[in-house]
């Protein structure tokens, strides 16, 4: 046993790669269809003529999940009003979900430059959300407690027991290649999870560094993704994955837990992803028809970029002058397709149709 005590700081959480058998005919079947909805959704992603458009709109609904899991509610409506609008966030989860949205983005550039995961990149990201200067931890005292305050797990504790720990897992997430890449995504999770690096923002930046280990395995380009919906859902479940594999060593149920995610959020991100591609086309069509001198294909772009636009975006796209654009928005406000509200002192225009699919 891994001399397990739930008070004490758990120095002795093993390294990995774990000695245990996890490639189970359970586990392996499971990798099977977690990998065929994941090569799917990525499939479809490929064939989009312009795959980095709904970039911004994928990492914001990934965020707001996210923070859901810590409570942290804010709105669609909010959020996209929050990011199209000049008018700076007067609602502090809205900020928390933007900057969380931030740390999305510089995961995804920073293994653009060099494809590693290192303990400085996670440090970048945790910094990105809680937007301070917090670090590995280095006085003790970190425990984690259930709803009722009782204490369930007290991470390892001494900055150089988990820089060693961390510089393990770096180790494995980079240079592994004998595991399959989704079974290793599920170890290297609870592995993070269960060093606890730093005093808050463990889940988010492991919640990242799921999305960012799909990219560095090149299993899935854009984070088109939804994971932190599914463990809003199955919360429950999860926590009792991770301590399954603390307590008794089993990594069976946490596994099967990651798969099961990575399996349904690939099927509905595909369904999204199809219904706003299909909107779009139907929408497209619309315009020409009603609106042909309005029409172009860049426009109905701009529109579907983010649920709401305003004139300033349709100028930058170099669609027209600000009159000619202005004129535009009018136009497909009287046609139905956009909606106009007034956020401060700016006007902004809202794609409902748009909007109800990222609300379901
Ligand atoms: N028994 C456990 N062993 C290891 N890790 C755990 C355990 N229970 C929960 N965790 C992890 O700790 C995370 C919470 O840690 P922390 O508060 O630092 O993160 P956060 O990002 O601020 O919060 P949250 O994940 O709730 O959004 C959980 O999301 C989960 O991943
Ligand atoms: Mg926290």
């Amino acid at each position: 046993m891994n001399s397990f005590d739930k008070s004490k700081p758990f120095n002795n959480l093993p390294l990995l790669p774990p000695k245990t058998e996890f490639e189970t005919k359970e586990i392996l079947t499971k990798t099977i269809k977690a990998s065929r909805a994941l090569a799917q959704l990525n499939g479809a992603i490929r064939n989009l003529p312009n795959p980095s458009l709904f970039l911004d709109t994928l990492h914001l609904q990934e965020a707001k999940a996210s923070s859901e899991i810590e409570n942290i509610i804010t709105t669609n409506d909010d959020l996209y009003r929050a990011v199209v609008a000049d008018k700076k966030f007067d609602n502090p989860a809205t900020k928390e979900v933007i900057s969380y949205k931030e740390a999305i983005w510089l995961g995804f550039r920073s293994l653009e430059k060099k494809p590693f995961i290192t303990t400085n990149l996670c440090v970048e990201i945790v910094q990105c959300i809680k937007q301070n200067t917090t670090g590995i931890r280095t006085t003790p005292g970190t425990t984690l407690s259930n709803t009722k305050g009782e204490i369930i797990y007290t991470p390892p504790s001494g900055e150089e027991v988990i820089r060693e720990k961390m510089t393990n897992l770096e180790t494995f997430l980079n240079d592994n290649d004998t595991i399959d890449p989704l079974i290793k995504m599920a170890i290297s999770h609870y592995q993070f999870e269960a060093i606890h690096p730093f005093s808050d923002g463990n889940g988010g930046t492991g919640r990242i560094l799921l999305l960012l280990q799909l990219k560095l395995e090149k299993l899935l380009e854009i984070p088109a993704l939804f994971l932190s919906e599914y463990i809003i859902k199955h919360k429950d479940q999860y926590y009792k994955g991770l301590r399954a594999v603390t307590e008794r060593n089993d990594w069976s149920e946490f596994i099967i837990y990651i798969l099961d995610m990575v399996e349904k959020t690939a099927i509905k991100g595909l369904d999204r992803l199809e219904s706003i591609i299909q909107l779009m086309e139907t929408t497209g069509q619309d315009i020409k028809e009603k609106l042909p001198k309005v029409y172009s294909k860049d426009l109905v772009e701009v529109i579907f970029k983010l649920p709401y636009t305003k004139r300033q975006n349709l100028i930058d796209a170099d669609l027209g002058t600000p009159k000619t654009v202005g004129g535009y928005l009018i136009a497909l406000e009287e046609k139905g397709f956009l909606k106009s509200v007034r956020v401060g002192k700016e006007k902004l225009y809202l794609n409902q149709k748009l909007m109800n699919i990222l609300e379901n």
